[in-house]
């Protein structure tokens, strides 16, 4: 039986003042994998995200998460919607005058009735998922770059969704910090069942987390590649796509 779709993008154009930044996007996500969106700066991958999660409508096409459609919900049933997906932004930002653990509380305190000390275990139990319980107490300023995306990445995960997306976790981290990323993410994807929807152009990112992916191209305005990113490396005959999984310079 054909995994599930918990993403489905339909013929997506994204437009902004008559400018095309891409059209005919279409793809699925499938219940459980990490699918990477990768493709060069400015060619649209955060864009895609914010369409996706419903923060700018479509110029054409339709995008449905878990079964609903995202453009065709009122205000309560669009707020449960967005209950059930995470997303750590590329800026990522905390709160700087709040703890680790007030951070990960935010959502709770918006979104749920529960107690002052339940929030406060919640917000425990995720910074322990990330590595992070002996900094609960901390301030934003007082931890480094790869602390700071993972609470970032607590927080996304504090009502449980079961979508996460990330923009670009690994972003100036230093490649051991960055694989420890990758893998805390593998093991989130493996240990909690949860789909990963996650934009980034490192190339090793891409091969250790990717189940699938899907490359966007500036020039072409859309999709130029899409599936197994170790098969695309090795047989793609797109020669951007090429250039990009090899390192090669585009002649
Ligand atoms: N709200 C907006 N209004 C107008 N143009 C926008 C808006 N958001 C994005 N763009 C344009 O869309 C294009 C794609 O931007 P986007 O941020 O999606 O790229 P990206 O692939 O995420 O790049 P990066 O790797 O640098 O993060 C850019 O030309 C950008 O200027
Ligand atoms: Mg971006």
């Amino acid at each position: 039986m054909a995994e599930e779709a918990v993403i489905r993008v339909e013929n997506l154009a994204a437009r902004f003042d008559g400018r095309t930044i891409f059209e005919h996007v279409s793809f699925e996500v499938r219940r459980g994998e990490v699918f990477v969106i990768l493709g060069g700066s400015g060619s649209g991958k955060s864009t895609l995200l914010k369409h996706v999660i419903g923060l700018y409508p479509p110029a054409e096409g339709s995008i449905h998460i878990l079964g609903e459609p995202m453009g065709g919900l009122d205000g309560a049933a669009r707020t449960a919607l967005l209950r059930r997906i995470g997303v750590m932004w590329q800026s990522g930002a905390l709160f700087g005058s709040l703890t680790l653990a007030e951070n990960v509380e935010v959502p709770l305190e918006e979104h749920t009735d529960l107690p002052a000390e339940a929030r406060s275990l919640v917000a425990q139990a995720k910074l322990g998922l990330v590595g992070l319980a002996d900094a609960a107490g901390r301030l934003p300023a007082e931890i480094s770059g790869g602390m700071a995306k993972r609470a970032g990445i607590a927080r996304a995960m504090a009502l449980d969704p079961p979508i996460l997306f990330l923009d670009e976790p690994s972003a100036g981290l230093d490649p051991i910090t960055s694989a420890g990323l990758d893998a805390l993410i593998r093991q989130l994807a493996r240990d909690l069942g949860t789909t990963f929807v996650v934009v980034t152009h490192e190339l090793q990112s891409i091969l250790a987390i990717g189940d699938r992916c899907i490359m966007l191209d500036k020039q072409a305005r859309g999709l130029i590649a899409e599936g197994d990113p170790r098969r695309l490396r090795e047989e793609s005959e797109n020669p951007v796509v090429r250039a990009f999984f090899r390192r090669e310079v585009l002649a």
